[in-house]
């Protein structure tokens, strides 16, 4: 691999680098001449690039949102550069982290770098007692009817085996107290895994349903009802079929449980990793 020396200096034109430099050091690793050290990245334009492909996710100061917090020493899809650099162009297929392709030559060694740098900052205390939040999880919030946890429960909303992992406090803290509030509010226009919990309504000559949309294609839709049950419609028979963006399955729990509970159970999912 041939990876660009880059000094601070250079930062001052991200565009003038890419054409100057990087031909330059193309030319230089054509020729064999350049033995580029590994370690070889520029804070400043990963800082850049950060904020451009990144931030909406991860955070202006890494603090997460949809993705999670980078302010962790420990990347579990990254343990070292090389794969931090592979998470950061190509995604983790299959999850809502989705690949930079467009980062060529050094920029997806300097993202990494600025990631790490992440890293150092402390990791976000939790706000509560975890054993309590369990204690609330399994009895009072009765989470384990719709989510699994280590292979217990079931199953109609996300698996939170490692939601600590995926998600930072602000993000869990939303999510128990006003579930619709990460719900998409435009169809398909929102890419992303959150599409994944789109809520259905839907009306034919058998009754009303009302689930979370399976799957669905130009002439049939399949949804799965709280008790777990798969139906699925041809659209052509239905009476009416809503998307109900913006809406959750998800119970709101800032009614029942107290400011002190929120902030156990948060915490209990914060150490999920
Ligand atoms: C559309 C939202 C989104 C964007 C944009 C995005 N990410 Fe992510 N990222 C995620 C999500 C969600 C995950 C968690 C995936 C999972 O494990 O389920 C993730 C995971 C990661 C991980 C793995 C964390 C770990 O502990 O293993 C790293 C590193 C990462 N992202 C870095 C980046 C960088 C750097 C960029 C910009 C080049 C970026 N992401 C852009 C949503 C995003
Ligand atoms: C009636 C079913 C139901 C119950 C009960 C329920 N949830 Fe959920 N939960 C969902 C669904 C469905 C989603 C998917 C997103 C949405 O629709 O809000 C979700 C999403 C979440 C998320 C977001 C996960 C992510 O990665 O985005 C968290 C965290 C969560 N629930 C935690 C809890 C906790 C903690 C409890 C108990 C205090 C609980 N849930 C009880 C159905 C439920």
């Amino acid at each position: 691999m041939c990876i660009p020396l880059l000094t601070q200096s250079d930062s001052s034109s991200l565009k003038r680098r890419k054409r100057g430099k990087f031909d330059l050091w193309i030319s230089l690793c054509l020729l064999g001449i350049w033995a580029a050290p590994a370690q070889a990245q520029n804070l400043e334009s990963g800082e850049q690039l950060y904020r451009t492909l990144c931030a909406r996710c991860h955070g202006m100061l890494g603090e997460g949102g949809e993705g999670p917090s980078l302010k962790r020493a420990q990347l579990l899809h990254a343990p070292d550069d090389d794969s931090l650099v592979s998470v950061i162009v190509g995604g983790i297929p299959g999850t809502g982290m989705p690949g930079s392709r467009q980062l060529r030559g050094g920029d997806g060694v300097d993202v990494a770098a600025y990631v790490r740098s992440l890293g150092q900052l402390p990791p976000e205390t939790m706000p509560g007692d975890p054993n309590a939040g369990e204690r609330i999880y399994r009895n009072e919030g009765n989470c384990a009817s719709c989510h699994i946890l280590d292979g217990e429960g079931t199953g109609i909303g996300p698996e939170l085996s490692q939601v600590g992992q995926r998600r930072n406090l602000a993000y869990l803290r939303r999510a128990l107290t006003d579930p619709a509030a990460e719900q998409p509010r435009l169809v398909d226009r929102y890419r992303g895994s959150l599409n994944a919990f789109l809520t259905v309504r839907i009306v034919s000559e058998y009754g009303s349903f009302e689930g979370m949309r399976v799957n669905e294609d130009a002439f049939s839709v399949q949804m799965r009802d709280l008790a777990g049950t798969i139906y699925s419609f041809d659209k052509a028979d239905l009476i009416s079929y809503e998307k109900a963006l913006g809406h959750s399955l998800m119970p709101g729990y800032a009614a029942t449980l107290s400011t002190q509970q929120v902030d156990d159970v948060v915490s209990y999912l914060m150490s999920l990793r």
